[in-house]
């Protein structure tokens, strides 16, 4: 496949490439407004903010008020992201919400937002891949739109992850928060108006018990013994989970840029998943960059799993970051155990 980068800016997009032809036309970021901070997290276990920050970077994050679901953060998003675009919701014909919180386990959670947002050409489905959720969703959008099906697909990445973590482990309870964003991927005329250029996921399922949410599923259906157990809060083992992170995540990263014809210098702005300040500071050594061109914003959210690289689009762009014609690298990884790489040129 002859690589989208070799394009002069502004020729027409090659329709044999299937990643020229999508981009992301806009972004809406949405977050709770309660902040859950490190020093409200050492009344509830013990900890410090000092071993929060300094094991991960997390000073604080948002989590929701009783009743504020995972559809109504994911439609305030989607409709900020279509008010960006001045797209009207009636036009929108696919909505992905990756989460792994959604508001019930059926109906799917696009639905709801398809009705909170009325967008009512719209079909649409959940993708659960929990911290991979986003880049592979907009993958997924990203197929409709270069095939020519869709021209409007809104992809959320979201969740609220203090519905399923339990806040008497203090492993686990630091590290999440609740917030995400929405993208609305619209078809792209020239590679100078932005385009998805390559991708690479990967999942290796023999690592699954290493992050999980045990009890609610076929295997081991809710009881009174699995609420009595907490099988249905979220169960990790730190350290594995760290070192798949540290070494894939960096790896997939290389491997894209390579077959690209690229190295970690050609990168404008790097977009990592915020599981641990550590995990990205590997990321970024092993691939070569200053931490400028980086967008770090753990500190104040923590972990949104799904909805983590849609905020980090957010404050890329708040802090006038994000420029027309970057060029961009996306990275995540999570359970599954799952990972991912993405590259794409800005195109506002
Ligand atoms: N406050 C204080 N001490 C804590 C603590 C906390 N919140 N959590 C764990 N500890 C303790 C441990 O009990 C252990 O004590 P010990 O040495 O007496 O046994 C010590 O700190 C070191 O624990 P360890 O688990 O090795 O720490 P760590 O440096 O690996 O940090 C994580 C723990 C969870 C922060 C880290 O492993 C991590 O970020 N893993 C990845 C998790 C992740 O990203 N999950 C989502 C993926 S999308």
């Amino acid at each position: 496949m002859e690589s989208i980068l070799n394009t002069p800016a502004n020729s027409p997009i090659s329709h044999k490439n299937n990643f020229a032809l999508a981009r992301i036309a806009s972004v809406g970021t949405a977050v709770p407004t309660r902040v859950l901070s490190n020093a409200d997290l050492e009344k509830m276990v013990e900890t410090t903010d000092q071993w929060i920050v300094e094991r991960t970077g997390i000073k604080q994050r948002y989590i929701v008020e009783n009743g504020v679901t995972c559809s109504d953060l994911a439609a305030e998003a989607a409709k900020k992201a279509l008010a960006n675009a001045g797209v009207p919701a009636t036009d929108v014909d696919l909505i992905i919400v990756a989460t792994v919180t959604p508001d019930m386990m059926l109906p799917a959670t696009a639905c709801l937002v398809q009705h909170k947002i009325g967008a009512t050409k719209a079909w649409g489905f959940d993708l659960s891949i929990a911290c991979s959720g986003f880049l592979y969703a907009m993958q997924v959008a990203v197929q409709f739109v270069a095939n020519g099906v869709h021209k409007n697909v809104i992809v959320i990445g979201m969740d609220i992850m203090s519905s399923i973590i339990d806040y008497t482990d203090r492993q686990t309870c630091i590290i999440f928060g609740d917030g995400g964003g929405a993208v609305l991927i619209q078809p792209s005329d020239v590679v100078e108006n932005g385009c998805f250029i390559d991708f690479l996921h990967e999942v290796d399922g023999s690592g699954g018990d290493f992050l999980c949410l045990p009890g609610g599923g076929s295997q081991m259906p809710a009881s009174e013994k699995t609420v009595a157990d907490k099988l249905h809060y979220v169960k990790q083992d730190g350290p594995v989970v760290f070192k798949f992170a540290s070494k894939r995540m960096p790896e997939l990263c290389a491997r894209l840029l390579e077959r690209n014809g690229l190295t970690g210098a050609d990168i404008d702005l790097f977009i990592p998943h915020q599981a641990n300040l550590r995990i990205i500071k590997a990321a970024v050594d092993r691939l070569g960059m200053p931490m400028e061109k980086v967008i770090v914003n753990i500190d104040e959210y923590g972990n949104t799993t799904a909805g983590t690289l849609p905020l980090a689009i957010g404050t890329a762009l708040g802090q006038g970051r994000l420029k027309k014609g970057d060029l961009v690298l996306f990275a995540a990884m999570g359970a599954g155990l799952s990972a991912g790489a993405t590259l794409m040129r800005w195109g506002f």
